[in-house]
């Protein structure tokens, strides 16, 4: 797309998908560096929300985006339908009253595997944001990875299991600690998962999600997803994404509730073929995409289309995120 205010900064390190450069880079114009921040998103904001529909990941470095009120205007300027954060499992905090919370604040040592955000529910977002605050002094990348390209590569590996994904969708399990655990990358408690205060209250948004439960020792809570879809098609290209969160419960769901290898099962009941799956991670880690974070940088992914992942990193790391709905 040509866009008076924006560039492609072809001289970034990136990676390419079936549309080219992945994500694709804007940085100012130089000749037109004047219209910037929230302005220029509101200008801009329809065409470029279009071009993130093919793309699947847009970052914008050095626009004029200044902490969380600004990136919250660009939201809400494109416009972006805001979605409160009802269901993830990882722990965070708000910064701004409406929708910009912190990205998972799960051990810095700790690798967070890629992901369709809240792909085990049942409503999952249709864009998820990120804005960097604070810089890590090393690590720290957001790696992506396309999921039209992911399904492809899990057909190359095993077609069978891609049928069985295609043909029964999955089922997750979890359980949720009555306090949010931060050692943990999924620790985050039952009332701040479902946004609640007592029992009943998470009885009835469980109910509302489909799922199934179960109250443990120590009020920890079991829950179990319906059978959700894990293979779509995405309308915009024609062809099929790896849309679940199977690789994050699979390589990511441990701590001391849980077993990533039992915490994703296929609609039939049977656990994913854990060498065949090895060998579908082994092969995916040479088509990600690391995109290392600079102060001001927003990024912005299709979560429809495009999964994420956070490297270990070392320093303060201040990574702001928020999620949308397609808006009318
Ligand atoms: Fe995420």
């Amino acid at each position: 797309m040509r866009n008076p205010f924006l560039i492609e900064a072809a001289d970034v390190a990136q990676g390419r998908n079936a549309t080219g450069a992945f994500p694709k880079i804007y940085v100012p114009n130089e000749r037109h560096d004047e219209r910037l921040g929230t302005a220029l998103f509101r200008e801009q904001g329809t065409a470029l929300k279009q071009e993130l529909k093919e793309k699947g990941a847009l970052l914008f470095r050095g626009c004029g985006v200044n902490g969380a009120k600004d990136f919250e205007g660009v939201l809400d300027a494109v416009p972006f339908e805001n979605m409160p954060y009802l269901g993830g499992a990882a722990p965070r905090r708000q910064i701004t009253h409406r929708r910009i919370m912190t990205a998972n604040e799960s051990p810095p040592d700790e690798k967070i595997p890629l992901h369709h955000e809240m792909a085990q529910t049942r409503q999952p977002p249709d864009y998820i944001f990120f804005y960097c605050e604070t810089a890590p002094i090393s690590g720290g990348a957001t790696t992506l990875f396309d999921s039209r390209a992911a399904f492809d590569l899990l057909k190359l590996v095993d077609q069978s299991l891609a049928d069985q994904l295609e043909t029964q969708g999955v089922r997750y399990t979890r359980v949720m600690p009555a306090i949010t655990d931060p050692a943990s990358p999924i620790g985050r408690s039952w009332q701040e998962t479902f946004l609640v205060e007592t029992k009943t209250e998470a009885e009835r948004v469980m109910q509302g999600q489909g799922l199934r439960w179960q109250w443990l020792d120590g009020d920890e809570l079991r829950t179990e997803s319906p059978v959700l879809p894990a293979i779509r098609l995405d309308p915009v290209s024609g062809r099929k994404t790896f849309f679940n969160s199977v690789i994050a419960a699979f390589t990511g769901w441990n701590d001391t509730r849980n077993v990533g290898h039992r915490a994703v099962q296929l609609g039939g009941g049977a656990y994913l073929p854990a060498a065949v799956f090895e060998q579908f991670l082994d092969r995916a880690r040479t088509e990600v995409v690391n995109v290392p974070w600079q102060v001001g940088d927003m990024l912005w992914l299709d979560n429809r289309l495009v999964m994420h992942a956070r490297q270990p990193f070392e320093g303060p790391r201040q990574i702001y995120t928020a999620i949308a709905l397609e808006s009318e």
